[in-house]
């Protein structure tokens, strides 16, 4: 809703997280770096009269960007960690936020100085429970001996299937939620992208997987996908989601929805029930690394800690 994806319209963005609150979801995710604290403002704004513990507010922060929008790299400093939250309060309109993460581990700051900082938070009574976000087993374990951590945010579906080597395995052995994101990853495996849909300015414009050279073989996954939906009688959005939801409890698919009609696509997903017969033949369809294309640009992918300990 605030630029990621190309433009949004503001009325949608409103009238979709009134949709999805009035619908039962209580988890938001915002970055205070989506359209440089656009994407709070509208969450603030779309608020409004609500009971604040209606929702929960999932935070990340960190991420350093210029005027024009480009990035600058992660900035995981105690007093940057404390200006950060400041910020976020005041755009949100709220007391306080319910989790707050680091969006990249700053390469630069142990992630202890980090966590230790949203810890003093918490004990101000300004964040409620600590996450993270794309960091590998080393850094989780190393976060969580500093104070509890709720859960990790990282991406993952059915072609980005990474956190099943060593980073699920050390969430679970530590009690971690995982908030898997990029669950249709960011559209490509919804059932609607077009080849060549990617306007300038949105993310799949750069985005490996949607590239020429990668994006034939992926859509061709999707349609192996459709095949299964139809026969189920869902869509292929709703499978991907489902399947995401299947792999555990502890394992909460975060949805991408900027407009109403995705939204209650995305919700329909609820009730789609996958048996083992589904699972297989899900499998069949897209097998574990069947994706052509690395999930982010090279230069985001250095970021990535989860990425360096996969
Ligand atoms: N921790 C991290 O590093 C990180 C990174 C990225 C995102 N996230 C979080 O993940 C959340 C979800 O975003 P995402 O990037 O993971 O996106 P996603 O859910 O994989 O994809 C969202 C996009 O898919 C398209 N879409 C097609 N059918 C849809 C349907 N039925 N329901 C919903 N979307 C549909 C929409 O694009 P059109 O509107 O163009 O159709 C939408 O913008 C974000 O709010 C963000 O906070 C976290």
């Amino acid at each position: 809703m605030s630029g990621m994806y190309g433009p949004a319209d503001r009325a949608e963005s409103i009238a979709t997280i009134h949709a999805a609150l009035d619908a039962g979801i209580t988890l938001l995710d915002t970055g205070d770096f989506y359209g440089m604290g656009h994407n709070e403002m509208l969450i603030g704004e779309a608020l409004k009269g609500r009971a604040r513990d209606q929702v929960q507010l999932s935070v990340k922060f960190g991420a350093l960007r210029d005027a024009a929008g480009g990035w600058l790299g992660y900035d995981g400093r105690p007093k940057a960690v404390r200006n950060f939250l400041a910020y976020t309060l005041q755009r949100l309109g709220v007391d306080h936020i319910d989790i707050y993460r680091p969006a990249r581990l700053d390469a630069d700051v142990p992630i202890e100085d980090t966590i230790g900082a949203i810890a003093d938070l918490v004990k101000a009574g300004y964040v409620r429970h600590i996450g993270l976000s794309e960091v590998g087993p080393e850094t989780i374990r190393r976060a969580a001996a500093v104070h509890p951590i709720c859960d990790l945010q990282i991406e993952y579906s059915l072609i980005s299937r990474g956190i099943e080597g060593d980073i699920l395995p050390t969430c679970r052995e530590l009690g971690i939620a995982i908030t898997a994101y990029g669950v249709l990853s960011r559209g490509l495996i919804s059932g609607h992208w077009q080849k060549g849909a990617a306007k300038s300015g949105d993310f799949r414009a750069v985005s490996p997987r949607f590239q020429e050279g990668n994006i034939d073989r992926n859509l061709a996954l999707v349609e192996a996908l459709r095949s299964i939906a139809d026969a189920k009688g869902v869509t292929v959005a709703q499978i991907a989601i489902a399947w995401v939801a299947a792999q555990g409890d502890d394992i909460v698919p975060l949805i991408g929805a900027r407009r109403r009609d995705r939204l209650s696509e995305a919700l329909g997903a609820q009730a789609v029930r996958l048996d083992a017969d589904d699972l297989a033949a899900i499998e069949r369809a897209v097998p574990k690394g069947a994706a052509a294309g690395a999930r982010y640009p090279e230069a985001q992918l250095v970021h990535m800690d989860s990425e360096r300990q996969a």
